[in-house]
């Protein structure tokens, strides 16, 4: 079966909030919490996987829906969900990005956080989302995207353990070696995932890959172009700094 973007996510769910804790943590929520407040709901978010976005983001519109492929993760997002209190702010679908389950103009603010865009590993996958985006999305309405620019610039390295530390609140001590693999012809970059737990004398170990598809801004701008969408603005950071070639993220508002 050939590798798809939405593989890897189930088995990655009970160590994502982990693993992000110790990389972005909440370094772009407030950026999409002032785009949110800004462009108003309705909301949809691609890829909501644990809620990281979603969350603090339902605070600030009136409806905010959440679509996600992944089962476990949607599980997560289903108990911080009931924790907050969100449950009728807040709507969960397991459904695939490609394939929007909503009417036309549904929606005013359309968020594609954390390089979810970079699941999509050929150009029709890319294609077919952005057109679904274009159709759910109202007149004159937004659509935001967050891309992880370095991805294809990463060494190709094999078996490092990349991460350590204890789950919270447990004795697990959770180990990741990571295996990351360039395919420049493709622009994916592939990483092998091992995560190690280790309790008393207890070790278990689960591996999965997760696959990613890295375009240059102006590549991406003229696939939002060709799906009918302007583009608004590109920035280099959360904080809305000038985009350069070597900017840590790329974050792109098109209407
Ligand atoms: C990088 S995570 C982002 C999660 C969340 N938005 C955040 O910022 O923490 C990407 C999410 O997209 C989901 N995903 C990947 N490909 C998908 C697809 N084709 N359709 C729906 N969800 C997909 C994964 O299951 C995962 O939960």
């Amino acid at each position: 079966m050939p590798i798809e973007g939405w593989h890897g996510w189930d088995d990655y769910a009970p160590f994502y909030d982990w693993e992000n804790a110790r990389t972005v943590g909440r370094r772009d929520v407030p950026f999409w919490r002032a785009l949110a407040v800004e462009v108003g709901g309705p909301a949809l978010e691609l890829g909501c996987g644990t809620g990281r976005i979603a969350c603090p983001v339902a605070a600030d519109v009136d409806r905010l829906v959440g679509i996600d492929r992944s089962a476990p993760m949607l599980a997560r997002l289903r108990r911080r969900r009931s924790r907050r209190g969100l449950g009728s702010r807040l709507h969960l679908i397991r459904g695939d990005i490609r394939f929007l389950p909503f009417a036309p103009s549904s929606f005013q603010l359309v968020m594609a956080p954390y390089g979810v865009l970079q699941s999509l590993l050929c150009d029709r996958d890319l294609r077919e989302t952005l057109r679904a985006v274009r159709t759910v999305l109202r007149p004159g309405g937004h659509f935001a995207i967050d891309l992880v620019p370095d991805l294809k610039n990463w060494r190709e390295y094999e078996q490092r353990v990349s991460m350590r530390g204890r789950r919270r609140g447990s004795q697990t001590q959770v180990t990741l070696v990571e295996t990351v693999r360039q395919d420049p012809d493709r622009r994916l970059t592939h990483f092998d995932q091992e995560f190690v737990e280790r309790r008393d004398w207890r070790s278990t170990t689960h591996r999965f890959s997760l696959s990613f598809r890295t375009l240059s801004v102006r590549q991406m701008a003229a696939r939002l172009r060709r799906a009918g969408f302007a583009v608004r603005s590109v920035a280099g950071d959360y904080q809305g700094a000038a985009w350069h070639p070597d900017a840590e993220t790329w974050v792109v508002v098109a209407t």
